[in-house]
This record gives structure tokens, C-alpha cells and sequence, in this order.
């Protein structure tokens, strides 16, 4: 069946604080040809900042899209480090990551700082990614729903809900990030489940276009059960993307897992 690109299933490589000049583009020699023929899903890639314009290039004649690890809430001007949403479009990115839990645990970015870089994206005519996710301790305390929900309303109450599902939304519990520890595809569709009847509250058709990925831990394994559910949209890919062959096998996954169609809500 033909799905509408929207609909396509993506999946988004975050290398982290990972690569070389030498690294990235054997890296990029080796999966490029091979993610290049899967044409039923999109694919994209977050490199660390002083490697983005060289990516980009190695890019250039793909259709793997480039995406940053982060922003500045500033627009320009004294802000010595900071990098801003317009120089991450001007040289080519399409997405931007915000709200990462190792950036809300390790840098104190909250709930307002994530909805701040997240309106900043979007004027700036990028696409943000939005990570939401609970603790272990937040899980076991049966706190998951009320995390997400309360990350996904810091955001909704900066930018409405009609940006809101312009993004993509990225589920990501904390204690399956680099863990090894993946949460079962039942766990990951009740929460996705959870997330698009939220959304549906507010809008109901943008409930269903909305991409909502899942993250931690995927790898080739146990990518394609993941994808299966009915409400996983794809994957935002750590450590897997690091090596060609793990990302590749997690892109195929999706390109070959049923075309989304979440079920009526
Ligand atoms: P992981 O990371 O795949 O290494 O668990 C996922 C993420 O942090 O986005």
C-alpha cells in the first residue's frame, strides 16, 4: 500500500558526542549505498556540530536528511558556545533534537527551556524532534504516563498543538538510553498509544499524522518488532548508528515493517 511520505517511517541516527572526520565518512562510504535503496522509509542523521557541514556534503546526494543534537534559544549575538536555529538551517539542516534526556539530566535543560528551543526551531523552519521520557524510578513509581504527558504540555502551552504535531515526537525511556535494556514493543506501544490519544484530545486529526518514534536500546534485533506496533512511527537510534551495518539492518526494519496506521481512536 502507498502511504503518504508523512506516513513513511523515520529513522534518525544520534551519534552523540561520537566520530572523526575519518570515522564519519568511512561510516557514511559504507551505509549510504545500501540505506540509499530503501525507499519506503526516511532516514536522517544528527552529527556532533563541528561535523555537520562535512556531513552535509557527504549527504549531498542522498536523501538521508541532516539533523543538529541541539540549539540555542537565542537568535544571534553574545553567546559565546551557543550555536542558533538559523545557522542549523542555513547550512542545511532539516531537524533538531530537543529535549534529550541526557541534555535535561546532565545540562538542567526543563520543561521551559525545552519548549523555548523547541518554538525556536520551528521559526527558524526546522523540524524539532522532541524527546519525552520517564525514569526507572518514575516507571516503577507508575509515573509514566503523568511525565510524558506533563513534558509534552510544557511544549503545547508554548506553541499550540497545530506546531506541536509538526514535530516529531520522540518516547524515549530514560532506562533503556545506552542501557542495552530496550523496553518490549508492548511497553513502547502503550505509551506511543498513550501519547496519540493525548494529542488526539487536543486535535484529532493531527493525532494521527503526528510522528511519534520510539528510543533506546534498538538494534538490529529487536528494531523490527518494535516498528510492528501500531503506533511507533520509527526510531531515534544511538549507539546503532555508529556502525553502518546495525543502522542499516534498523532502516530496512523499518522500511520493510506494515505502513503506520494507527488504529482509530
Ligand atoms: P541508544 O540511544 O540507542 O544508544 O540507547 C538512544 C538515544 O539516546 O537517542
Amino acid at each position: 500500500m502507498q502511504t503518504s511520505s508523512h506516513k513513511k517511517k523515520l529513522v534518525i541516527g544520534n551519534w552523540k558526542m561520537n566520530g572523526s572526520s575519518v570515522a564519519n565518512a568511512s561510516l557514511l562510504r559504507s551505509l549510504l549505498p545500501v540505506i540509499s535503496r530503501f525507499e519506503s522509509v526516511e532516514t536522517a542523521i544528527c552529527p556532533p556540530f563541528p561535523y555537520l557541514t562535512t556531513v552535509a556534503d557527504l549527504l549531498d546526494d542522498s536523501d538521508v536528511s541532516l539533523g543538529a543534537q541541539n540549539l540555542s534559544t537565542h537568535l544571534s549575538g553574545a553567546h559565546t558556545g551557543e550555536v542558533s536555529a538559523s545557522m542549523l538551517q542555513d547550512i542545511g539542516c532539516r531537524y533538531v533534537l530537543v529535549g534529550h534526556s541526557e541534555r535535561r539530566a546532565l545540562y538542567a535543560e526543563d520543561d521551559e527551556l525545552v519548549a523555548k528551543k523547541f518554538a525556536t526551531a520551528l521559526r527558524a523552519g526546522l523540524i524539532p524532534v522532541l524527546c519525552v521520557g520517564e525514569t526507572l524510578a518514575q516507571r516503577q513509581g507508575g509515573e509514566t504516563e503523568a511525565v510524558v504527558t506533563q513534558q509534552l504540555s510544557a511544549v503545547l502551552k508554548a506553541v499550540g498543538i497545530q506546531d506541536l504535531v509538526k514535530s516529531v515526537i520522540a518516547y524515549e525511556p530514560v532506562w533503556a538510553i545506552g542501557t542495552g535494556e530496550t523496553a518490549t514493543p508492548e511497553q513502547a506501544q502503550a505509551v506511543h498509544r498513550h501519547i496519540r490519544e493525548w494529542l488526539a484530545e487536543q486535535d484529532r486529526p493531527a493525532a494521527t499524522d503526528c510522528r511519534i518514534l520510539y528510543g533506546g536500546s534498538v538494534k538490529a534485533e529487536n528494531a523490527k518488532q518494535l516498528f510492528d506496533q501500531p503506533d511507533i512511527d520509527g526510531g531515534l537510534i544511538g549507539g546503532a548508528s555508529l556502525d553502518a551495518m546495525s543502522f542499516a539492518a534498523i532502516c530496512w526494519a523499518a522500511q520493510t515493517a506494515p505502513a503506520a496506521e494507527p488504529i482509530a481512536i
